[in-house]
């Protein structure tokens, strides 16, 4: 049994959280990222080289850039997220599209590569 009720606390947290949202081994995630960025971003963003001929910047190493391509700010998740869920002046949106799991996990995804 628990004797110390923060351990309890923290058992139930994470009870709740793995009800809440089922764990998906880390390499599946990956590859079920890699589909969701190949059906919806590919067509207008490379991920594989840093050089593209496509409409939108390329994502090539995104994380390990000091800058986003066009925003010219630290890469990261929240700003990408509402990127992908409004879109831009040439982007479409995608919030109807794709729930705010499946950016997460396409996010996890860009930051592999
Ligand atoms: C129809 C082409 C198109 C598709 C599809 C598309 N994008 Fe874009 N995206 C663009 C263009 C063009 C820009 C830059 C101009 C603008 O903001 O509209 C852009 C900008 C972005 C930016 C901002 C980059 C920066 O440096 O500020 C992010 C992040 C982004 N796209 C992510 C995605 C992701 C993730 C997907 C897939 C869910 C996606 N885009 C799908 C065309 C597209």
């Amino acid at each position: 049994m628990i004797k110390r009720p923060v351990q309890a606390l923290l058992l139930a947290a994470a009870m709740l959280a793995a009800a809440d949202r089922p764990a998906i081994p880390w390499e599946n995630r990956l590859r079920i990222g890699q589909a969701l960025y190949r059906e919806n971003c590919s067509v207008c963003h490379d991920i594989d080289r840093p050089q593209s001929k496509k409409s939108g910047p390329s994502f090539y190493h995104l994380f390990q850039r000091a800058q986003m391509p066009i925003a010219r700010i630290k890469p990261g998740r929240d700003y990408i997220k509402l990127r992908v869920k409004f879109g831009g002046a040439l982007m479409p949106t995608f919030r109807t599209w794709l729930t705010d799991r499946d950016i997460d996990i396409l996010i996890d995804y860009m930051a592999s590569k």
